[in-house]
């Protein structure tokens, strides 16, 4: 937790970025895994630690924007509590800890919106994503909850987005520091590319070192020899001599904020020539990406840089052909590259997704482009400074799209499919860094990148 004038003055930043009414913002609650009393670990909402600070079920935050009140709902623990879980803090002198003088039992919420809503206020909420506090909201405000969403406070979720988006000092001292397990995460899980190991070993090492930091992992272990899978969740394959294998993990620290970081490693120690070329184009769209990234410039126009680099190298190789320039414009390198080029990241490994993507990654100037693959970037706004984003591109060879593209003749024009069939079976590559914005330009955050040149990685794996 940082000290309690850090959330007081978050608090008030967020009240002086709304007009009138009631903020409410809902903490999460336990949720059970396999009957009631077995719950999963607890995570708590985002905003609500972002804003309250309390790591812990069953809170709410309420700030009334017109007097500055605020008030947290919850429940001090009985003695049956303290039987199971041992002796807690009251909820008062939790409410001290994050600058907060007032607070009441949760059933009194009820009350307390019940009278804001008759004296006709607005009640600010944000878009719930979890079945409970939708149930929640529905009881607490008589709206269905198919209507959640769309009654979801826009204005209070541009406020929020407004603020998490640039991190403080606090923020990025604390992203900096947990980069090291980041680092001891992706370093093991080289040291373990060898043959014979199962993918499952690796990722349990992994998710293991994030436990043993007092965290866990950002988001499911992305790790497997089928690399062309973006997002491979099954462990289950047994490494061989040759095969890639695609690590993309990340920490979610004590703090609950997150690192992502994916590397890819050559079984046995050694890429091959193939495979090498390939890695090369990639690392030459990360680090030419990362040239880039500057306050002021957009994520959009970078990713498409980043596109520019894969295309020429492919083409390079002969796995593309024609003018580099048009083929990216066309969309042909997305055959390649079927993803964006990175996210914002912070409390949320994709930061702030749960309130609007759109609006976490777009604004009024920079809209999405409706284009295969590029479509799918999350982040094409202007940076600003102290933004924290990734930088990930990657070459993907799979099967079933360019059996589609080839089929249907699409960028027929720019793609040699003769050459690409060669590939088939090679998987994927994909490198990513965890980058801060500066005042001038950008760095990435930790102490040292994790090794990711072809000669740092081959040291390590071997
Ligand atoms: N690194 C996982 C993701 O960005 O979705």
């Amino acid at each position: 937790m940082f000290e309690a004038k850090l959330y007081s003055e978050r608090r008030k930043n967020l009240t002086s970025n709304i007009s009138n009414g009631i903020v409410l913002i809902l903490g999460n609650v336990d949720v059970p895994m396999s009957y009631p009393a077995n719950t999963y670990k607890f995570r708590q909402d985002s905003s609500f630690l972002y804003f309250f600070g309390l790591d812990l079920p069953a809170f709410a935050g309420v700030i009334d924007v017109e007097s500055g009140e605020e008030t947290i709902f919850g429940n001090d623990i009985d003695i049956e509590d303290i039987i199971w879980m041992g002796p807690q803090p009251s909820v008062k002198e939790l409410c001290l800890k994050v600058g907060i003088q007032q607070n009441k039992p949760f059933d009194k919420l009820a009350d307390y919106l019940a009278k804001a809503k008759s004296q006709g206020r607005k009640i600010h909420f944000l878009p719930p994503y979890r079945a409970e506090n939708k149930i929640l909201l529905e009881d607490l405000l008589s709206i269905k909850i198919s209507n959640l969403k769309e009654s979801a406070s826009l204005e209070l979720v541009k406020a929020v987005i407004k603020l998490r988006s640039v991190k403080d000092k606090y923020e990025i001292a604390h992203l900096d520091e947990i980069m090291d397990v980041a680092y001891e995460m992706h370093t093991s899980a080289m040291k373990m590319a060898k043959a014979g190991v199962y993918e499952r070993e690796i990722a349990g090492r992994i998710e293991g070192i994030a436990l043993s930091h007092g965290g866990m992992v950002s988001f499911p272990v992305i790790l497997s020899k089928h690399g062309e899978t973006l997002h491979n969740h099954c462990h289950e394959n047994k490494l061989q001599k040759g095969d890639l294998v695609i690590v993309d993990a990340g920490f979610e620290s004590i703090l609950h904020y997150a690192t992502d970081h994916t590397r890819v490693s050559p079984v046995g120690g050694k890429f091959s020539q193939k495979q090498k070329e390939i890695y090369e184009i990639v690392l030459a769209a990360n680090n030419g990406a990362t040239k880039l990234i500057k306050p002021g410039v957009t994520y959009q126009s970078i990713h498409l840089a980043s596109a520019r680099i894969i295309a020429q190298g492919l083409t390079d190789l002969g796995l593309m052909k024609g003018d580099v320039d048009e083929a990216v414009k066309a969309g042909a390198h997305a055959m390649f590259f079927p993803h964006g080029l990175g996210h914002m990241m912070g409390l949320d490994v994709h930061d702030m997704e749960d309130l609007g993507q759109i609006y976490v990654g777009y604004d009024d100037e920079i809209r999405p482009i409706d284009q295969f693959g590029t479509a799918y970037l999350r982040m094409g706004k202007k940076l600003q400074a102290n933004f924290v984003i990734t930088n990930e591109p990657g070459i993907y060879f799979i099967p079933a799209l360019i059996e589609k593209w080839k089929t249907e003749k699409i960028n027929h024009e720019f793609i040699n499919f003769t050459k690409v069939e060669e590939y088939i079976g090679f998987g994927g590559i994909r490198l990513e860094d965890d980058i801060l914005l500066t005042e001038t330009g950008s760095r990435l955050l930790g102490k040292k990148r994790i090794p990711i040149t072809v000669e740092e990685v081959e040291n390590l794996v071997r």
